[in-house]
């Protein structure tokens, strides 16, 4: 199997996507419905065996070069760092990211750097409490905020940090998150709303553009684009450095760097490099397929790695082109939105 993860346009994936659960500890509006979801049976969901399994066929056999866990929340799976530590066992050298909330990460952060978690990014939309309740119908941000810092402190840098811009909500917020973000070494990446909430909310009318986001920004910073390889990457990277007040100028040193995740306006699918697998062992070629090949039904019927492998490339070989939000708009009466809910994907 020499080609690796190819699809029909010439695409290669080497960055895999792992969903360790489906379930969360939080109910972001723009992903979850109040109530929750209806979770995953703990039968249905990968065990930490075969998780290791897929990871290693992904590895061995298929190219993969990175690995990201997420969810659902990957910090409530009971056996995050019994699976964190085998995968480090069976690849010493494979960068192994987790993307998450952080709630209760302040107590763990040691344990994962330990057993071997290269680094993180956490999900913060807000440093308002307020604001923060609203968005995640949660009261955590204390424990969120005390999560990325023992992440930093752990040696899980450099974090990233992602926030979703509502609006009316955190909109208006974004100077300031950003100001914090640069103050303490951290990478704030913004993000366009998808339609991927469980409630199906979305509007594109409604939703934050990067166009909007740079302007949010230009008041108090001049965003000037960052020499570094985007390397397949969604977030469009920016160096930051102070705008001189009511000119077009900046000034100063450049105080960090800041992404822009543009899926819907400036959408980045014709250099994807990613492939899923969620928490049901279910391989999705793109976050917006149709199409959900099961991988863990043939893995528990005792298929070899080969034929594991094998499924595998096929599934990404259909991998759709685009998601064709920025053609049609996903709000245009032709467009149904995916069934799944971003936490029932895999962020
Ligand atoms: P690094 O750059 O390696 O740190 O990771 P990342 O930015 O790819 O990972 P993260 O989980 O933090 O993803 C940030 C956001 O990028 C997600 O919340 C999504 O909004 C968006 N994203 C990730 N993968 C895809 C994808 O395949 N398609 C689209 N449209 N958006 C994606
Ligand atoms: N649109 C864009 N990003 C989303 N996320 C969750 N739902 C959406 C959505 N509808 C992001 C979260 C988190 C990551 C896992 O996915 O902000 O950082
Ligand atoms: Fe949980 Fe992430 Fe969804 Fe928020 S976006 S409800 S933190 S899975």
């Amino acid at each position: 199997l020499p080609a690796g993860l190819l699809d029909r346009y010439g695409r290669r994936a080497t960055d895999m996507r792992l969903s360790l659960t489906d379930k969360c500890n939080l109910r972001c509006t723009y992903c979850m419905p109040a109530e929750g979801l209806e979770w995953l049976s703990k039968q249905a969901v990968m065990s930490a065996e075969e998780i290791v399994r897929i990871v290693r066929i992904g590895v061995d056999m298929l190219g993969v070069r990175e690995l990201r866990l997420t969810g659902g929340e990957p910090l409530v799976r009971a056996d995050l760092l019994d699976i964190i530590s085998a995968l480090r066992r069976a690849h010493p050298e494979l960068p192994i990211s987790m993307t998450t909330n952080a709630v209760g990460l302040d107590k763990k952060a040691a344990g994962l750097k330990a057993a071997g978690l290269s680094r993180i990014n956490v999900s913060l939309d807000s440093l308002h409490e307020e604001t923060f309740a609203k968005l995640t119908r949660r009261p955590f941000l204390d424990k969120v905020l005390a999560g990325v810092d023992a992440a930093w402190a752990a040696g899980l840098g450099p974090v990233k940090l992602n926030a979703v811009l509502m609006r009316g909500i955190n909109d208006a917020e974004s100077p300031a998150l950003l100001a914090w973000a640069l103050d303490r070494g951290y990478e704030l990446r913004f993000i366009e709303q998808m339609p991927l909430d469980a409630d199906h909310g979305w509007t594109r009318r409604n939703m934050i553009t990067a166009a909007e986001i740079r302007g949010l920004l230009s008041a108090d910073y001049v965003l000037s684009s960052d020499p570094r390889d985007r390397d397949g990457a969604p977030a469009e990277r920016f160096e930051v450095r102070a705008r001189v007040p009511g000119t077009g100028e900046a000034t100063g040193p450049v105080l960090g760097t800041v992404g822009i995740i543009a899926s819907v306006t400036e959408p980045f699918c014709s250099d994807c490099r990613r492939t899923r697998i969620t928490a049901e062992g279910k391989i999705m070629s793109c976050l917006f397929s149709r199409e959900e090949v099961d991988l863990l039904g043939l893995l528990r019927e005792g298929a070899s790695d080969e034929q594991l492998a094998e499924r595998w490339q096929d599934a990404m070989w259909i991998k759709p082109k685009a998601h064709g939000m920025d053609h049609v708009g996903l709000d245009a009466p032709d467009f149904v939105q995916p069934d799944r809910s971003m936490s029932a994907i895999g962020g």
